[in-house]
């Protein structure tokens, strides 16, 4: 299986893509692609496909982490260049999302309406894991967070007249069930990476050898943080490629902790499992 970083905040030196807040992985398996998650803007998901000479029509699928802009802006574009694509995801991608600071509040969700993404795609939205491909798995909802979630504060949803907490029930990862063992990629982990881990563990019996992607540790505490270090070291611990949304401080802890396995994972990225 082959795992390509097509869209980070971060792109790799020299490398032509282009980078930006977001975050997109081409995933390869027995000559079929997915598409996860499509970057904030279309313009660089469609400039770094050309630069990977990978033609929209060569994928074979796409699945969302979740609805924020950043892993979903680039959608409408992509489904206009490759309309009619089997599209995974949780169904609560369609509940609308806002980020609020004092009184300026915005959406961060998808972009498009539910009519105009049932025109585009041919939508597999569904909170049970799902196979996309064989051996290429949504985890489905990650309903049980003992753990602290992978939170902004600024995040919400509509509550009746007012705001509530986002809840995140969106929020999925991949599973790659590859020969170098699970490979576990993620959008932004906002139900936690603890409680991502726990998981994946009880829906696909084993561990990942490797994480990629965000994981929203930049609220983390220092007790979070141990715990997480501990948990991953009972793991193995896996090979460590966390980028976007991860936070410097988080990954300067886990580096300091858990020195030659973490990995830098910016645009231009191409891991083979
Ligand atoms: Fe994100
Ligand atoms: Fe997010």
């Amino acid at each position: 299986m082959k795992v390509t970083c097509l869209v980070d905040n971060a792109v790799q030196t020299r490398s032509t893509l282009w980078g930006e807040h977001g975050l997109a992985f081409l995933i390869e398996a027995e000559g079929r692609r997915v598409l996860f998650d499509t970057g904030a803007s279309g313009a660089v998901l469609v400039h770094n496909l050309l630069e990977v000479k990978t033609l929209p029509d060569s994928i074979t699928a796409v699945a969302l982490s979740h609805a924020h802009y950043d892993h979903t802006g680039g959608l409408s574009v992509f489904l206009e260049l490759r309309p009619r694509l089997p599209l995974y995801a949780h169904p609560d991608l369609l509940r609308e999302r806002f980020s609020r600071r004092e009184e300026d509040t915005r959406s961060v969700g998808l972009r498009l309406t539910e009519p105009s993404l049932r025109s585009l795609a041919d939508l597999h939205l569904n909170a049970a894991p799902q196979e996309i491909l064989p051996g290429v798995w949504t985890t489905g909802e990650i309903a049980e967070r003992p753990e602290p979630e992978g939170r902004s504060p600024h995040h919400c949803v509509r509550d009746g007249e007012g705001w509530a907490p986002d809840p995140y029930r969106d929020d999925i990862a991949l599973v790659l069930d590859s020969p170098a063992g699970l490979v576990l990629v993620c959008g932004c982990c906002h139900a936690g990476l603890l409680n991502t881990l726990a998981h994946v563990q009880r829906t696909f019996g084993r561990d990942p050898a490797a994480i990629l992607g965000g994981a929203h540790l930049g609220a983390a505490d220092q007790a979070h943080l141990r715990r997480l270090i501990e948990t991953l070291r009972l793991l193995g611990p896996p090979a460590l490629l966390l980028n976007h949304c991860t936070g410097l401080t988080a990954h300067l802890a886990l580096a300091f902790a858990l020195d030659e396995h973490i990995q830098p994972c910016p645009a231009g990225t191409v891991l083979e499992f």
